[in-house]
């Protein structure tokens, strides 16, 4: 059936039962501009137990159970996805104040509908992880995916990744080069992974700093007797960065397989990706909104609460670094923005109050990644409509392989939605913020852009500056392997081979 027949059907099906809330809710979004990642067009959509039916212009009303939302003047555009978070994380000896639900709440209340999550592995061992997680997850409110990180190798964790990718969902692996003692791997066993993730189809993902040297810089910083949070960054500088995302490119050339870099924070790093898109290697840069938007004199700050909730790795970077990476993801050298949502109280920041080795490494941005984008991007005229559509949203959902279910409107796709009305102004800080931290890095930023209605999978769950939203209710949406990225891997290969076969007539001569 043609969209328009759908509707037609559906209109005069008599489906007593639905037209209120929940999955079954019929709604139709008129006189906005509907943007895709494609095109921006003036459209309604129309939507039905939880997925886009139509969309196209004028859709006639014609049904009193149908809930009609004036987006008139607005823009109409896919829920925000963000490809980096972690929800209910252990680390540094506690556990991000955000779990699923809190999590969840900011994320709709600032326009996002899906996150990828990293699972931890429990003491390397990834079934475990999985069902921490999935227990974490019980409470989540919107959907959800799953990354996986690797923190140790032996054959029962590839044995494993099989298993993740096969039978969970999981589609990507995360290698971190830095945190050394707990999450960091050597490249022995970033080559392994590398080599697993190729035949599985899993897109490798890296935190690309130099952990050896990051224990040596922090050990500097200590003997110099600077302990406060400007040693978090002075003890990391770019370089660490630019180098190890360098390693990870080549190491991944080396094998011929996709790589995904992780918070890129540093023209450092940036430009090594650059360079290899120019090579025509397969090399995924995310940017997070932090690095595009802070800098690093926030952590001078003498106020040590207010310095220390910009500890992160990498390091929020000098001023400059922020504006090139903003150039970069216009220009498509970067692809996709994430967040790397990772929150602490200020309590939890405080266990590091005499010395910065111990600030739980983390910022929000969950709830604010689609706003800054917005007027950072697109208000100020380095990005377009459809672009900002691509870098929060297709993006991830076609590198992930869940496109066009998640990041688009089109028929089919699942109503994650949302209206974001460009003549309204915000302000965001922990006072209005829905992250049960007590703490914010945008405290008190403010402009332009409001989203007014976020819809999760045909439930409207956010409008008037209002949450309606339940826990439990969030799906795990399952990723499947070999997405676009891994399309010519195999002819690159077979012409790897053939070139070394390449006929060497040595000594044949003579004989
Ligand atoms: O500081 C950060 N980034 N914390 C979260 C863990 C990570 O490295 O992604
Ligand atoms: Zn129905
Ligand atoms: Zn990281
Ligand atoms: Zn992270």
């Amino acid at each position: 059936l043609d969209s328009a027949a759908r509707v037609a059907v559906l209109r005069g099906g008599g489906d007593a039962g639905c037209g209120g809330g929940g999955d079954g809710a019929r709604i139709l979004i008129k006189g906005g501009t509907v943007v895709n990642a494609h095109r921006a067009e003036e459209a309604d959509v129309y939507i039905e137990d939880g997925v886009v039916v139509a969309v196209r212009p004028n859709i006639p009303v014609g049904d009193d159970n149908v809930r009609v939302i004036d987006a008139t003047g607005k823009y109409v555009m896919p829920g925000g996805i963000d490809p980096h978070t972690h929800l209910a994380m252990e680390f540094m000896g506690t556990v991000t104040i955000d779990d699923f639900f809190s999590g969840h709440a900011a994320a709709l209340a600032g326009g996002t509908t899906m996150h990828i999550d990293f699972v931890i592995p429990v003491n390397g061992n990834l079934t475990a992880g999985l069902e921490s997680y999935k227990q974490k997850a019980a409470n989540a409110a919107m959907d959800y995916g799953f990354h996986m990180a690797i923190t140790k190798w032996n054959d029962e964790v590839a044995r494993e990744m099989e298993v993740m990718v096969k039978e969970h969902g999981i589609n990507s692996f995360k290698f971190f080069m830095a945190y050394k003692g707990s999450l960091m791997v050597t490249d022995d066993l970033l080559l392994q992974g590398l080599q697993k993730c190729k035949s599985l189809g899993a897109l490798a993902m890296v935190h690309a700093e130099n952990g050896d040297a990051v224990a040596e810089g922090q050990q500097q910083m200590i003997d110099l007797g600077i302990t406060g949070p400007e040693g978090h960054a002075l003890s990391r500088p770019p370089i660490l960065e630019g180098e190890a995302t360098a390693r990870a490119i080549r190491l991944a050339k080396f094998i011929n397989t996709p790589l995904y870099v992780v918070h890129v924070m540093s023209v450092d790093a940036m430009e090594e990706i650059a360079k290899a898109k120019r090579e025509g290697q397969k090399v995924i840069g995310e940017p997070v909104v932090s690095g595009l938007v802070l800098d690093d004199s926030w952590l001078w700050n003498p106020d040590f609460t207010i310095a220390s909730k910009y500890v992160m790795s990498p390091p929020i970077r000098e001023a400059g670094h922020g504006k090139a990476l903003q150039a970069a993801l216009s220009s498509g050298i970067l692809q996709l923005v994430g967040t790397d949502h990772c929150t602490f109280n200020s309590t939890q920041k405080a266990f590091g109050s005499d010395d910065f080795r111990k600030i739980p490494n983390g910022v929000n941005g969950l709830e604010e990644r689609m706003h800054i984008i917005w007027d950072s991007m697109v208000e100020t005229g380095k990005i377009s409509v459809t672009d900002y559509v691509r870098v929060t949203s297709t993006e991830c959902a076609k590198i992930f392989n869940i496109y066009p279910r998640k990041g688009a409107i089109l028929e089919g796709s699942d109503a994650d939605i949302i209206i974001l009305n460009p003549e309204r102004s915000f302000v965001m800080g922990a006072h209005t913020h829905h992250s049960r931290s007590n703490t914010n890095v945008y405290e008190g930023r403010k402009g332009k852009g409001m989203v007014e209605v976020t819809i999760s999978r045909g439930r409207v769950v956010w409008e008037d500056g209002v949450l309606n939203i339940a826990p439990g209710s969030g799906r795990y949406v399952r990723m499947l392997p070999f997405g676009y990225i891994f399309d010519g891997i195999e002819k690159s290969d077979a012409a790897y081979r053939a070139s070394l076969r390449a006929p060497v007539q040595r000594g044949k001569a003579a004989a």
